[in-house]
């Protein structure tokens, strides 16, 4: 794999800035935020008032444990535009979340947001690895989701040549991937395995793509699947996070000289840890619900948002800015199986030490009785024996048993035998009755 860090120079002055000089830059931005909010937004006004503080309370960074939590429900509550702090007409873009779960989140970007956010996706394609005048493969999907216009305008900010297929036509983007020689791709780690599969099935080695390096994101992954994509494609792998609700990606990234965990673009986003039960702010390097204030956001402050997101917060290394843990999973993803808490990125792990079992995999949740049952079921890899498939069925059910301590049942499917999704993998199926 090609030496990808970044040289003397090719960094804004502010990545390297000091702990003290950013924290001077934060608490400005964060008492800008906080008034606009105060005076723009009802939601914030009514909350605040609520719970007794007022902006001019707001000296240090230490004191925005006092202002209240938003929420999904919040941004709910005011659907469409409730949340906006700018009239409408300022308003240059939107884009929601698919909203299959009731109403869709809704969020809006003046210019100079838009701006930010090419910013901040350029800084993460940089720090993946990414140069002016790469080409770039944009395979997140465009529309009201975040990742493809989001990812798109930085590759353009950062002076990349943008090759904007989106999600879906899988063999399609084997052909451009052969045709154009992109240096760079970007889309879902689940979306990548299938474009592997794929590129197997049309007889290309993908070990000899001119893919350097992938910048997955929108989706829980782990290292194990980090090594997996790296030794099958012989290129970077590196994590980008981000929630359309502060800006959408590029929030926080791997750099790929140490691939360490994301580094938090404190400049515009500022970070805190809480227990997601207690609300109460947890010191770094503690495991707990990712809480996001944006700094520098028109259009749609957002102030100590619940991600829902389980993380642990980490020094700089590559940065100065802290760096978050590579997501476990959200919390409304945590399977609770005969009273024991578990989340899809730990079977991800455990399928990936298993020789015979490919990463494509889903946990089906079921209800025998009055117990919750879980089935992970999980394909053979087309390169090992059909034969072979019921013993490492029996491995992972024991590897699963022992690590993490419940029992699930295994079913190995034939290669092909889970759903592929283009964008976001849906990995639980809750088959559940309600009671
Ligand atoms: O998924 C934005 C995005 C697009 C990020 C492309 C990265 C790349 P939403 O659709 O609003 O926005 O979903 C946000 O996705 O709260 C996490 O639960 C999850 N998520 C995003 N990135 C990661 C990641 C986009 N790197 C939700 N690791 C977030 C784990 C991620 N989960």
């Amino acid at each position: 794999m090609e030496d990808l860090s970044p040289r003397p120079g090719e960094l804004e002055p502010i990545e390297t800035a000091s702990r003290d000089e950013l924290t001077a830059l934060q608490t400005r931005r964060l008492r800008w935020t906080v008034r606009r909010a105060y005076d723009n937004v009802a939601h914030y006004r009514a909350a605040f008032d609520a719970a007794g503080v007022h902006p001019d309370d707001l000296k240090t960074l230490d004191d925005l444990v006092r202002l209240p939590f938003t929420t999904k429900a919040d941004l709910r509550d005011n659907y469409p535009f409730g949340m906006f702090a700018v009239p409408r007409d300022q308003i240059v873009r939107i884009h929601a979340s698919s909203g299959t779960t009731g109403r869709p989140t809704v969020v809006g970007y003046t210019r100079d947001d838009l701006d930010v956010w090419a910013t901040v996706v350029a800084r993460s394609i940089r720090a993946a690895g990414g140069r002016p005048g790469m080409v770039l493969h944009n395979a997140y999907g465009y529309g009201l989701f975040t990742g493809g216009l989001g990812a798109h305008a930085g590759a353009e900010k950062l002076g990349c040549t943008v090759v904007p297929v989106s999600g879906g036509m899988t063999e399609r983007q084997v052909r451009l991937i052969q045709d154009f020689r992109p240096d760079v791709i970007m889309v879902t780690p689940s979306y990548m395995l299938a474009l592997t599969d794929e590129m197997e099935r049309q007889g290309v080695d993908p070990r000899t793509t001119s893919l350097k390096v992938g910048i997955f994101g929108a989706e829980p992954w782990t290292n194990d699947m980090r090594r997996e994509i790296e030794q099958r494609l012989d290129m970077h792998a590196v994590d980008i996070y981000g929630l359309s609700e502060i800006i959408g990606p590029g929030v926080a990234n791997e750099c790929v000289e140490t691939k360490d965990g994301l580094h938090v673009w404190e400049d515009h986003f500022y970070p805190e840890v809480i227990d997601p039960i207690s609300g109460q702010p947890l010191p770094d390097g503690e495991e707990g619900e990712l809480v996001l204030t944006s700094l520098t956001k028109q259009a749609m402050p957002m102030i100590r948002y619940r991600t829902r997101d389980l993380t642990r917060l980490l020094p700089g290394t590559a940065r100065t800015m802290r760096r978050i843990e590579k997501i476990t999973g959200r919390s409304d993803d945590m399977m609770i199986v005969r009273g024991v808490n578990l989340f899809p990125t730990q079977i991800e792990e455990l399928i990936l030490g298993t020789a015979t079992l490919s990463p494509h995999f889903q946990c089906v949740l079921d209800r025998d009785g009055r117990l919750d049952t879980l089935t992970v079921r999980v394909e053979r890899r087309e390169s090992a024996p059909a034969a072979d498939a019921a013993e490492a069925g029996a491995q992972l059910e024991h590897l699963v048993k022992n690590r993490i301590g419940v029992s699930v049942s295994v079913d190995v499917v034939e290669p092909g035998g889970i759903e592929r999704s283009v964008g976001k993998m849906r990995r639980i199926v809750d088959q559940r009755r309600p009671h």
